[in-house]
């Protein structure tokens, strides 16, 4: 069992980066979603929201500590096999998803640094966060607040979408072409090479 990737396959601390972080993304759009459905006055409300920007704030820390890692390893390369459209698509895809890992969480950092109620972020009751500051162009805080509550809500869909076009990737790639790239996102060693 490695820790570190190789050209062929994705190392233990890579492996759980990514599952990690998948159960805590598709966690947070569902909780984002059931959270804003509620009575804004009912008495959970509150603590439900800041649970929400404290788990928002582990994936940003997360997926830095990611993103650091990645650069420090290698990227196991894809099968020759694959068409240059779906390389591409592959790379693109990925970019898009670690640019969505990053600019969701800050987009709602901003959103509650924007907001009129000034409500102070404590990361899991522990950690004080500040705000940050808000450009001007975007208004009175209350706009800029309603506009990053927008920005954030279209991101995260957005993030939804991806998700579903990796995932169909991912099934595609272990049942119709009968290679590695599922087997290798899931345990160190991989069966065969696959390049
Ligand atoms: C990857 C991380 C995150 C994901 C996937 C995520 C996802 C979501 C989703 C799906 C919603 C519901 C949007 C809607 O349909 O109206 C939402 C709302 C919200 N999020 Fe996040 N979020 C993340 C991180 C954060 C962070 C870091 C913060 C703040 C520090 C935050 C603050 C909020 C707030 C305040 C709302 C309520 C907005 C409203 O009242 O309409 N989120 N989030
Ligand atoms: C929120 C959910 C998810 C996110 C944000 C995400 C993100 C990513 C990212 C950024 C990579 C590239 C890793 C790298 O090379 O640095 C990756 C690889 C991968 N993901 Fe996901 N993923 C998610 C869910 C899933 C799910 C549910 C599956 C399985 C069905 C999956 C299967 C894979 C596979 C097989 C790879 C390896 C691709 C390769 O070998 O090049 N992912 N994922």
């Amino acid at each position: 069992m490695h820790l570190r990737n190789t050209r062929f396959g994705y190392g233990l601390v890579a492996i759980v980066f990514h599952w990690t972080m998948a159960l805590l993304i598709i966690g947070l759009f569902l909780f984002g979603k059931y959270m804003t459905g509620l009575d804004p006055l009912a008495p959970d409300t509150f603590a439900l929201y800041q649970l929400h920007k404290s788990l928002g704030f582990l994936v940003l820390v997360l997926v830095v500590a990611r993103l650091a890692w990645r650069l420090a390893n290698p990227s196991p390369a894809l099968p020759k096999t694959m068409p240059r459209i779906e390389r591409l698509a592959a790379h693109l895809g990925h970019a898009g998803l670690y640019a969505l890992m990053l600019a969701i969480p800050l987009s709602g950092w901003l959103m509650v640094s924007a907001s009129p109620w000034g409500i102070p972020t404590v990361v899991f009751d522990v950690l004080p966060v500040p705000h940050l500051p808000v450009p001007a162009a975007l208004g009175t805080k209350a706009e800029a607040e309603n506009a990053l509550k927008e920005v954030h809500e279209l991101l995260a869909n957005g993030l939804l979408l991806l998700v579903l076009l990796h995932v169909a990737a991912a099934l595609k790639h272990h049942f119709l072409n009968r290679d590695d790239v599922l087997r290798r996102m899931i345990r160190t060693v991989p069966a065969r090479r696959i390049d």
